[in-house]
């Protein structure tokens, strides 16, 4: 995944070179091993990239610094896909003459064919890129006569993959054509002044709040402060709707917090309140699916497959039938020859744009008449064109990326499904129904009680544990999401190698590792799985394990067994328990923060890590 920003104004009086260098910041998130800017004046463009994080490079080379008179600039963000990331890889990329400038996002699967024929032609390629063919493409287009759009758009024809991309040229001062496959774009106005591209709304959300969401096969021509749009399919204009974003820039950047990690953790129960409101039609619409359904699966990547395994567990509690979960990545291999048509799939994505999920979902589409029910943070997302219903979690913008407010809404959205299922079953008394709905509501204020009183307790346990480099995340029944959750959480941003794993099977060879001092972090709430847990405890006790526990604020069982103790102040009835994965995480999120400043890293930027993952 990489991130692209691009402006065109007519407007004199801004500055076009802070403006894309602050837009391309916040697009950081999507990718930090190199950056560039260019930009176009006097018949000129102006190139400058370099390898590293975009601070690094401003310090070096002055990336906003364009010339004055500019009112045409992109800009990139990368993460490497093909070719390492050196300053030559980094984007924009030019063609053989300097005067057409690409910056793209997505991958050009036939580009080694591409290239060995322009090579064979004569052009002259300097990186080891994907991308690099397309600047060479439209200039061998515009070599045949044809002009700057058309030649874009015969480019395109030419590529196969994904694309998300902005391209300007030296005699065309007054446009930039972007165009969409497979990789996001959008587009921001503001009308009769400046127009802006990016990957991501956050980019240009403190400059105006009016956009454009591009689909797929869509290309666009921006003027200044106007826009066209074209489907490539058909080659004929289409009226999109010009959209008012609601969430506003400080929603998007760090507002006082040190890392987005952290704020993001804290605005958990603001986003869970916000995702409480969820429309009743929509929750009924994915029940009475579900209902109806014969065969249910779940899918998803990452912490958005973890928040499956919970929401799984929830669902089919109330459900009363089995779901089956299973990785994106997998889904294919998978149910080549057993997925039955009638299937429902529900698909889990915070971006809505991982390619797995994205790739599992249109296979099952193509292969079965199955229903596809989306549950993603982002509007208009690829994943929510190949649904049949879609439900948006209300976290707003993720920057940070550890997905941490986001797990916790897809959650909360399963549950809230599988409650809307349990009125319609009614195998559950109404009685208790009104309980858990009131457990359910309950869990932002316990989430804020928590993060009120014990960051000191999780920064001393993150001292106390400074040394270990190695760690067991182990839980029972719905915790064992939690565990794997919250094991990623650590993996991810303090680089510390976990196991999270069911605490049953873990004496089935886990267990072998065990020596004294090794931590071992067991979730607990006080749930059908407890009394059995206490015997794992034991288990990893007896062999010098450092237990470290996760329980209930009432709890004097495990508690006493243990190291170290969280207690998560909330009751320890079923109404509770059951949504513990809401509760429990923030815990461990902080856990994993702290942890990462201690050894001295970036939360928000992990090692080879990137917010969406748009690759195989
Ligand atoms: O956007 P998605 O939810 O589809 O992303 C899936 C995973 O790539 C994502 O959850 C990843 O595991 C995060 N880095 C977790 O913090």
């Amino acid at each position: 995944m990489c991130g692209i920003f691009g402006i065109i104004t007519n407007q004199d009086t801004i500055s076009v070179g802070n403006i894309v260098f602050e837009g391309i910041k916040r697009l950081e998130y999507r990718g930090y091993d190199s950056c560039g800017i260019v930009s176009l004046s006097n018949s000129k463009l102006y190139l400058k990239k370099d390898s590293g994080k975009i601070d690094e490079i401003q310090r070096k080379i002055n990336l906003a610094e364009i010339p004055n008179n500019s009112k045409l600039a992109l800009a990139h963000t990368r993460w490497a896909t093909h070719g390492a990331p050196t300053k030559i890889n980094s984007h924009p990329h030019l063609d053989c003459h300097n005067k057409i400038a690409v910056v793209h996002n997505g991958i050009i699967e036939n580009f080694l064919e591409l290239r060995k024929e322009l090579t064979q032609n004569g052009h002259i390629f300097r990186s080891e890129t994907d991308t690099e063919v397309i600047p060479h493409l439209i200039e061998s287009q515009m070599k045949k006569g044809l002009n700057f759009k058309d030649s874009v758009i015969e480019s395109l024809k030419l590529l196969k993959g994904a694309y998300g991309l902005a391209v300007c040229q030296v005699d065309n001062p007054n446009s930039i054509i972007v165009a969409r496959k497979e990789s996001p774009l959008v587009i921001g106005i503001d009308e009769g002044k400046t127009t802006y591209c990016a990957s991501d709304i956050p980019a240009f959300l403190p400059l105006t709040k009016k956009c454009y969401i591009m689909d797929d096969d869509e290309l666009a021509i921006l003027k200044a402060g106007e826009v066209e749009f074209i489907n490539l399919l058909t080659n004929e204009k289409v009226k999109k709707e010009l959209r008012t974003i609601e969430w506003s820039i400080d929603a998007a950047e760090k507002g006082g917090y040190e890392h987005f990690m952290l704020k993001e953790i804290y605005e958990e129960p603001t986003a869970i309140r916000r995702t409480l409101k969820i429309s009743k039609e929509q929750l009924k619409i994915f029940a009475n699916i579900l209902w109806s359904a014969e065969n249910i699966y779940i899918t998803a990547a990452g912490t958005s497959f973890y928040a499956s395994l919970a929401g799984k567990f929830i669902l089919t509690k109330f459900l009363g039938k089995y779901i089956q979960a299973i990785e994106c990545s997998e889904f294919q291999t998978q149910l080549t020859n057993s997925l039955k048509k009638d299937s429902v799939i529900i698909a889990v994505s915070q971006s809505g744009e991982t390619i797995d999920t994205v790739e599992a979902i249109r296979w099952a589409r193509s292969y079965k008449d199955v229903k596809i029910l989306t549950i993603t943070n982002v509007v208009g997302s690829t994943l929510t064109r190949y649904s049949d219903n879609v439900i948006v979690t209300q976290a707003g913008p993720e920057i940070g990326v550890a997905a941490t407010k986001t797990y916790s809404t897809q959650v909360l959205t399963l549950a809230l499904v599988a409650l809307e299922i349990a009125k319609l079953r009614k195998v559950e008394l109404e009685s208790d129904i009104v309980k858990y709905e009131r457990a359910l509501r309950s869990t932002p204020q316990i989430i804020e009680n928590f993060l009120k009183n014990n960051i000191d307790l999780i920064k001393g346990i993150v001292d106390t544990l400074d040394k270990s480099a190695q760690f067991f995340f182990l839980a029972r029944g719905i915790s064992i999401a939690t565990a794997k959750e919250g094991g990623l959480k650590l993996k991810e941003v303090a680089c510390r190698f976990i196991e999270g794993y069911s605490a049953a099977h873990a004496k089935h060879g886990p267990i072998s590792l065990v020596r004294a001092g090794f931590p071992i972090i067991f979730i607990a709430p006080p749930d059908e799985t407890y009394q059995r847990l206490i015997g794992n405890v034991m288990e990893f006790k007896a062999r010098g394990g450092k237990i470290i526990s996760l329980v209930v604020e009432s709890d004097n069982v495990i508690a006493e067994l243990s190291d170290l103790t969280i207690k998560i102040p909330q009751p320890g009835d079923k109404y509770h328990n059951i949504f513990s994965p809401i509760t429990f995480i923030p815990a461990l999120q902080l856990l994993a923060y702290y942890a990462s400043l201690l050894h001295g890293l970036d939360p928000d930027k992990p090692l080879n890590l990137s917010k969406t993952v748009t690759v195989h």
